[in-house]
Parts: structure tokens; C-alpha cells; sequence
């Protein structure tokens, strides 16, 4: 085959298009891990999650939240929906004295519930491969739940992203309307829940339902929640129904 004629080229050319294609994702890839591992090792709350021997970063999301806002203390009966890998039932937990380890103080409960399978926590029953939207799921929480009531339901559930944020954020929000469904046969009167949902178009949807069954709704969004993520939480106090 002749070097300058048309079919050479033309299949140089192809080829040469080729490489730079795959050169091009590549680069764009390994750049986009490398900006996630720096990220990830300058992370202040992935070395304090290693050093407090936390399951996950989310930890400090809950700790930050209790802290300011005092929403979990011995004693009280907690359901935190979306568990997996446990860092906030571990915070629980310990907030609420699940383990009794403080006999001076009432001893709480805690019942986590995920999708995916949960490494034993000592001081937490957990029900894994579940989905919370389940009627059968609901029935056999309220049958693990004491007196099958709770005071206190976290959600930092999050449904499998597809990357199309307005579907993400709907897919969040009816997820959490469901769990407001819930409430309205498990949660004590006077009893708080703290719901993550992605930032959208229905989030007010949400806060006023949310309003509509709790006497204070409030927007948080903890330090620990990176800043370029949608993610916020809605924290709704003092449960209106008996
Ligand atoms: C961000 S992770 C939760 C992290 C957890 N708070 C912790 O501190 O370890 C979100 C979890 O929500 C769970 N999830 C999503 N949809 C759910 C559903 N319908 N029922 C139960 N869990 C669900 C996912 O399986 C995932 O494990």
C-alpha cells in the first residue's frame, strides 16, 4: 500500500483519532481520582473518623447535629432509617445509652434498617435487606420497636444515584414522604425526625408536609456535608399526633 495514498491516510487518520480518544479519558479520569484522593486524605472528618473509630464520615453529621440541637438522649427509643454501614446507629447508641453502660441513666433502644447487609453493633438490633417503603418491612419494625413506638427517626437514606439530579432528588423525596407516612403510626407524640433529602424542585414540598405533623421544622446542613453536595437535612420537632 502506498504511504500517500487516500486509504492510508485516511485509516492513520482513524486510528491516530482513536488514541487520542482513549489519551483524552484517560487523562480526564485518573484527574478526576486524583482530585477525589486529595480531597479524600485532606479530609479532616475521614481522619477523625478513623481516630474515633466510626463506621463512616456521616458520623460527624450526626454528632455536629446532636450537639447543637440535643435531639437524641438516654433513654429514648431511635429508628434510623438508611443504617448502613452504622456510624450514625453507633452514634445513637451511645447518645442514648443502648448498651446501659451508664446505669445512672435510662437506657434506650436502637433499630437500624438498610437495604444492604449491616456488620453487627453492639447495643443495636439491626434489620439489613430491607426496604423501607416495604408494608412488611413497616409491620416487622413495628414489631421490633418497644411498645412498637419510637421517639427519635433519623434518615440519611439515599437511593442509588442515577445522576440525573432532578430524578435523584425526586427519588429522595418521595422516599422520605414515605417515611412521614410511617411516623404517622410508629412516632411518639412530641417526636423528632431528621430526614436528609438532595436540594430541588419538591424539597418545599416536603417542609411543608413536614410542617403540617411537626410544631418546628428547621434546614440543616452540618459541616460535615460537603459543600458541593445538594444534600441537607430537614430536622421536625415535636410531633403534633397523639
Ligand atoms: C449515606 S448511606 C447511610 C450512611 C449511614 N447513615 C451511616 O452513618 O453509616 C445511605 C443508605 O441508605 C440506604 N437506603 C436507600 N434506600 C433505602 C430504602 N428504601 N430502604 C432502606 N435503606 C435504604 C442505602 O442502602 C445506603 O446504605
Amino acid at each position: 500500500l502506498c504511504t500517500n495514498s487516500p486509504v492510508f491516510l485516511g485509516s492513520c487518520q482513524r486510528l491516530a483519532s482513536k488514541c487520542l480518544h482513549t489519551t483524552v479519558s484517560f487523562l480526564k479520569k485518573t484527574g478526576t481520582e486524583h482530585w477525589w484522593l486529595e480531597r479524600h486524605l485532606k479530609d479532616p472528618f475521614v481522619k477523625a473518623t478513623k481516630q474515633q473509630h466510626y463506621r463512616c464520615r456521616s458520623a460527624f453529621k450526626l454528632l455536629e447535629i446532636d450537639d447543637k440541637l440535643h435531639i437524641l438522649r438516654p433513654g429514648l427509643s431511635v429508628l434510623d432509617c438508611g443504617a448502613a454501614p452504622g456510624a450514625w446507629s453507633q452514634v445513637a447508641v451511645e447518645r442514648v445509652n443502648a448498651l446501659g453502660t451508664d446505669p445512672a441513666v435510662p437506657t434506650g433502644f436502637v433499630l437500624g434498617v438498610d437495604l444492604l447487609r449491616i456488620s453487627p453493633l453492639e447495643g443495636a438490633v439491626f434489620l439489613p435487606e430491607a426496604d423501607i417503603a416495604d408494608p412488611g418491612t413497616q409491620r416487622t419494625i413495628q414489631n421490633l420497636l418497644p411498645a412498637g413506638k419510637v421517639d427519635v427517626i433519623l434518615s440519611d437514606m439515599a437511593p442509588n444515584a442515577t445522576g440525573i439530579k432532578e430524578l435523584d432528588h425526586q427519588k429522595l423525596i418521595n422516599l422520605c414522604l414515605g417515611l412521614l407516612n410511617l411516623s404517622q403510626i410508629i412516632l411518639k407524640p412530641k417526636g423528632t425526625m431528621l430526614c436528609k433529602f438532595w436540594d430541588g424542585r419538591e424539597s418545599h414540598l416536603l417542609q411543608s408536609r413536614l410542617k403540617e405533623q411537626f410544631q418546628d421544622v428547621r434546614t440543616i446542613k452540618p459541616q460535615a456535608s460537603r459543600k458541593d453536595s445538594a444534600e441537607s437535612y430537614y430536622l421536625a420537632r415535636l410531633y403534633k399526633r397523639k
